[in-house]
């Protein structure tokens, strides 16, 4: 099938990037993203590009270039379901917070109503392209809803699970380690895998069957967050020991059957795809009675959440067993640099633990708005509104943050706090003035120069 136009239902951290992407390497392409979300739309529309709804290093860049020539963002979801020969479902898939499968299985609810809303408006042959990390099997859940629609539209289903990584999800899709396609149609499959050909070598397209496809997605996370939960599960060993988590990473690294990249020790891992996913690998095996298989993925999540416990725990017993009534600043509350997603960042669930025991947090994140911290902290429950509200303060200069702080609590990675200037927050402090590394970002030797007590991950 010759694609002219292109819909794209969901307009956010996978279908923003994703689009804009194939919009500026297809030029001859029409594409469109649609969402329900009027107010994120028009955040797409800003005329100035630096108010685009996500950041994300080059994105405003590819948009100001593609917007209005053949990539256009638009509510009008079923106008563009009508007109494309191809549609990617990208929309969100959050872990069911009710019900069956409640904290484990993949809300579908969002796919489904993406499925029926095709199956509803379209009167010409369509390509449905699942790109929403789903579980296993979903693809043959969007196919029965769209075959038993009762009109004679024929609708090809294709798998293309996405590996980018936010903060570098523009060079992640400029050149992919690999593009995956599952599905049963070859020429559905080469419709799609021409467009990618436009810029990704043929011999970096995988063509498979949807449910290696499918799998393949969750596999690839769930071992990403493995060797995360691996390095954290050392670096305890190494706080009591005297080995340093830096070193034993680094030798490891060098082993090319283990490789160097994904090895930093941390506060623990965060994103709205990790612990998502392996919680979907669970459910799934568990679903089939597998329950050891289950039990061993389990494991990933259950020391990853032990990381962030133990981070809040030995903040509050370097204070002296006590962080009521401190001011404890954090830096940071994206779960990584380079983004201003906070979806499952490690920061909101310290915040949470320190604000039970009636600490003060004071919030500077470059990226991330004071509205979305509140959102973050409210989703949880454990407290009211305006409790959150009189406990936690957001600040748009670090040095505002930290001033008069008894703890500083460094929770992402971002590139700006290594050159602070840390003699004048260190002035500004109460003493001792305690430093917690969350990132192992700072250089040890420097800031206990200064007169911080330091301490960070593993060492
Ligand atoms: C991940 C996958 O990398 C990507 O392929 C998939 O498409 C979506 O999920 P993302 O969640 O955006 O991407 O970011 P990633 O770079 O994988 O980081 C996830 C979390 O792990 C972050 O909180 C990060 O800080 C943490 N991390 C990563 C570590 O703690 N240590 C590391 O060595 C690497
Ligand atoms: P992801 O990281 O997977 O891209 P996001 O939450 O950033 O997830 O984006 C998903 C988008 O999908 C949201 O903007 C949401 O409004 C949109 N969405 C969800 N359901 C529908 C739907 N039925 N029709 C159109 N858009 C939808």
């Amino acid at each position: 099938m010759k694609i002219n136009k292109i819909c794209c239902i969901g307009a956010g951290y996978v279908g923003g990037p994703t689009m804009a992407v194939i919009a500026k390497k297809n030029p001859n392409i029409e594409v469109t993203i649609v969402d329900i979300n009027a107010e994120r739309i028009a955040a797409w529309n800003d005329e100035d590009v630096s108010k685009l709804p996500i950041y994300e290093p080059g994105l405003a860049e590819i948009v100001a270039e593609t917007r209005g020539r053949n990539l256009f963002f638009s509510t009008e979801i079923d106008k563009a379901i009508k007109e494309s020969e191809m549609i990617f479902i990208s929309v969100n898939t959050p872990t069911k917070t009710y019900g069956k499968g409640k904290g484990m299985a993949a809300d579908l609810k969002y796919v489904e109503l993406c499925a029926r809303n095709i199956a509803e408006v379209a009167t010409t042959d369509k390509i449905v392209v699942e790109k929403s990390t789903l579980p296993v099997r979903t693809a043959q859940a969007i196919k029965s809803i769209l075959h038993n629609t009762g009109s004679d539209v024929n609708f090809e289903i294709l798998s293309n699970p996405e590996f980018l990584a936010e903060g570098t999800a523009i060079q992640d899709l400029l050149h992919p380690d690999r593009v995956l396609i599952g599905g049963e149609s070859e020429s559905a499959i080469e419709s799609l895998a021409n467009i990618y050909g436009s810029w990704v070598n043929q011999d970096k397209i995988l063509r498979t069957n949807v449910w290696s496809s499918e799998l393949s997605k969750l596999t690839a996370n769930a071992f990403l967050a493995q060797r995360i939960s691996s390095i954290n599960a050392i670096s305890e060993l190494c706080e009591h020991t005297e080995a340093d988590v830096t070193e034993v990473a680094r030798a490891i690294g060098m082993d090319s059957r283990i490789g160097s990249k994904f090895l930093n020790a941390s506060i623990g891992f965060g994103g709205s795809c990790f612990q998502k996913d392996i919680l979907n690998l669970v459910y799934i095996a568990r679903s089939y009675g597998l329950n050891a298989v289950a039990d061993y993925w389990e494991q990933v999540i259950i020391l990853n959440d032990h990381q962030k416990r133990r981070f809040s725990d030995n903040l509050i017993s370097a204070l002296y067993n006590t962080v009521s009534g401190k001011k404890i600043a954090m830096l940071g509350w994206a779960f990584k640099k380079d983004t201003n997603d906070t979806r499952e960042s490690a920061a909101i669930y310290v915040a949470d633990h320190l604000l039970s025991e009636q600490a003060n947090i004071a919030v500077y994140d470059p990226k991330v708005p004071a509205k979305k911290v509140y959102a973050d902290l409210n989703y949880l429950e454990t407290r009211s509104d305006s409790k959150n509200k009189d406990l936690v303060s957001t600040y748009n200069d670090p040095y505002d943050a930290v001033k008069d702080a008894h703890a500083i609590a460094i929770m992402t990675e971002w590139d700006e706090f290594k050159s602070y200037n840390w003699k004048r927050i260190f002035d500004s402090m109460k003493k001792p003035a305690f430093i917690f590394d969350g990132r192992n970002i700072l250089d040890k030797n420097e800031i206990e120069k200064i007169g911080f007590e330091y301490s960070s991950i593993g060492k």
